[in-house]
């Protein structure tokens, strides 16, 4: 170590102290010890030279492990409060890491608002395994109770549901899927830990899709685990290890890289959210909004008790109209791309019945209110008056 390193002995060590913003950028990203670099280098390799033939080092196998790897789970487990964190290829692998802790005969209580790649994955990859899925609006806690039977083994909620922008009570569902021995894990893709860290809550599995508000620039595909248990994060790495969706090196950086600016990026965008959700709120086309900022919002309270200063950069709203009428609006944007994902800096519109949501059954889609008039907004970083402008423009040409 240099005399200049000596220096600076606790440079990019964490601090118990530091806040969310601060760790996002120090924590996992220590200075290269052998170049000084203050971005650690992204390692390629896919293996790596042993001690010994029989002795292992920190890395063999990039499947196994991968120094980038481990500094962007190293990063996100401290911002989700977590002891540890896995990356996997898309948030879709990693769901699905969690639900192969499942068996034949075992059931799951899902939430009814749930993103449409995990309604299939539950509903008809592993329901081809003798898994049983029961959704439940995950608002109502004791409806959540009273699903959950003998083999239920996994309470799966979002922290802000999708498309809907529900809020389940977290502290609740925690206390009850562990109070009949049942794990819960929830999708904090839409939450973030910016606003929302679920570990604190008690939550067992928090998710992300990576994709979206981590990475934050529509530029990679990943997602992650983090969790507060030393067992649990050992045989989910074990399922990870031995099935193989890890995450490459490059999108690791792009992430590690996207987790620095998270908090700035997401409150930027929460702000701007909540003015457009006032703005259509008084729009004589709009018939209904739902964001979780507005006091009309069903679950405004309990979102202001669990999330941190904010409520998020997703707004849905319904409008008075045909199908057609709502396709028209998100085609005739000029600002808002008309594309699925969301989390970016740029904003983007789509019609979650044909969409994002096109996986679910039609009956499931109007039971659980993806209406055809349904219009989801993910919010970027442009100004609030260009977006606003943007929307009315469209609206008038429906
Ligand atoms: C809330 C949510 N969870 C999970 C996923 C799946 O993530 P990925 O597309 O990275 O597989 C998505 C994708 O849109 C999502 O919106």
């Amino acid at each position: 170590m240099s005399e200049q390193d000596t220096d600076n002995p606790s440079d990019s060590k964490s601090h118990p102290s530091d806040s969310f913003r601060t760790r996002a950028i120090h924590v996992g990203n220590d200075v290269d010890p052998a170049t000084g670099a203050v971005i650690p280098p992204v390692h390629f390799a896919s293996t790596f030279k042993q001690p010994a033939a029989g002795e292992w080092g920190e890395f063999d196998y990039s499947r196994s492990g991968n120094p980038t790897r481990s500094q962007m789970q190293t990063t996100l487990a401290s911002l989700e409060g977590g002891i540890g964190a896995l990356a996997f290829s898309s948030g879709m692998a990693a769901i699905h890491c969690v639900t192969m802790m499942l068996k034949s005969g075992d059931h799951v209580v899902a939430g009814c608002d749930l993103y449409g790649g995990a309604y299939r994955l539950l509903h008809k990859v592993c329901n081809r395994s003798g898994i049983d899925v029961t959704l439940v609006d995950m608002t109502d806690a004791s409806a959540v109770e009273s699903a959950i039977r003998e083999n239920t083994r996994l309470v799966w909620a979002e922290t802000i549901g999708n498309p809907r922008l529900t809020i389940p009570d977290l502290p609740r569902l925690a206390e009850i899927a562990h109070s009949r021995d049942v794990l819960i894990g929830v999708d904090n893709t839409f939450g973030t830990p910016v606003l929302v860290r679920p570990l604190e809550y008690g939550i067992d599995i928090v998710m992300h899709s990576a994709t979206k508000y981590l990475g934050g620039h529509s530029d990679c595909l990943g997602g992650t685990l983090a969790v507060a248990d030393q067992s649990l994060l050992d045989e989910l790495y074990y399922l990870q290890n031995a099935t193989g969706a890890v995450l490459d090196p490059l999108t690791c950086f792009l992430v590690a890289r996207g987790l620095k600016t998270l908090d700035l990026r997401v409150r930027a965008q929460s702000s701007t959210a909540l003015e457009l959700a006032k703005w259509l709120q008084d729009h004589p086309r709009v018939s209904n909004v739902l964001y979780p900022g507005l006091e009309s919002h069903p679950e405004h309270q309990r979102a202001s008790q669990l999330f941190d200063g904010g409520y998020g950069g997703m707004v849905t709203f319904e409008l008075d109209g045909s199908i057609e009428q709502t396709a028209k609006v998100c085609g005739a944007t000029r600002l808002f791309r008309l594309a699925v994902s969301l989390g970016a800096v740029e904003s983007l519109i789509e019609q979650p019945a044909t969409m994002s949501h096109a996986s679910y059954d039609a009956e499931d889609r109007n039971r659980f209110g993806i209406s055809d008039g349904l219009i989801r907004l993910s919010v970027g970083l442009e100004s609030l008056d260009d977006l606003k402008d943007d929307l009315e423009q469209a609206i008038s040409k429906s």
